[in-house]
């Protein structure tokens, strides 16, 4: 009780302030404790992901994956959230609650790739489903598309094994280039988007859908052209 005072007092800063200064710090301190654990299962992670997409392009001569990206939540960013959900700010609460502090954006060419992708990784003996939400065949309202999963995958310490949690998002170059657009118009926009320029946004997420099942279509027609060549 005297120590929140005193902390309040030598920095000046309203009781409320100098609690959500001491809840960052004592974040950040487990943070870096929890963060290397993160940070091994997504490599975990990514190492699956490279294994299936080098092993697919020695049968296939082409790889499903176009390139893969990876991030760690912020310490401020987790704050926001657990602020936002009403829970504790303790690493405990973070390995608990949250299930994206480790992400991986997985960006593929054709939508098949997508489901081929997300069936051989979850089908691994070590790998854990815990949720998956298919925003390609449930786009949301303003049109965004993606496959949402969360695994969990074992990272094995010298006394100890963890099943760590990792969101992977699953998209193509097309709903990949329609997401970061509309994430960086919402951004700028500082504001709510007027109702007028998210339907155009919208609009703009099925025509890029309409192209993302065409490509597919030629590259299957293709194939089918190539094998009764070789008939
Ligand atoms: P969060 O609390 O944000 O994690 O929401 P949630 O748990 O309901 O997850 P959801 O699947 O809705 O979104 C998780 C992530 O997907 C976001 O952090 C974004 O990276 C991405 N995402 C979801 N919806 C949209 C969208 O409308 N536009 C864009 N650009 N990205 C989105
Ligand atoms: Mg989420």
């Amino acid at each position: 009780m005297t120590q929140k005072f005193d902390f309040a007092d030598a920095l000046d800063l309203s009781e409320d302030t100098a609690l959500s200064w001491r809840s960052l710090g004592e974040l950040a301190a487990g943070y870096i404790e929890v963060q290397n654990t993160y940070r091994a299962a997504i490599r975990e992670i990514n190492t699956k992901l490279e294994i299936l997409d080098d092993e697919f392009r020695m049968r296939h001569q082409r790889n499903p994956i176009h390139y893969m990206q990876s991030r760690l939540k912020t310490p401020r960013s987790i704050m926001e959230k657990l602020r936002r959900k009403g829970l504790p700010f303790t690493p405990e609460s973070v390995r608990e609650n949250l299930t994206d502090v480790a992400g991986i954006r997985v960006i593929c060419h054709y939508i098949d790739d997508i489901y081929m992708v997300a069936k051989l990784l979850t089908a691994q003996d070590d790998i854990t489903l815990v949720r998956e939400t298919d925003y390609i065949k449930n786009p949301k309202p303003n049109g965004y598309r993606s496959l949402h999963l969360v695994v969990q995958v074992p990272v094995f310490f010298a006394e100890r094994t963890e099943r760590v949690p990792v969101e992977i998002q699953i998209r193509t170059v097309a709903m990949d280039f329609w997401a970061s657009l509309e994430h960086e118009l919402r951004y700028k926009a500082a504001e709510d988007v007027p109702d007028y320029l998210v339907k155009e946004l919208t609009e703009c997420a099925e025509i890029i859908n309409r192209t993302d099942m065409k490509m597919q279509w030629i590259y299957k027609a293709l194939g089918e052209i190539k094998d009764v060549g070789k008939k």
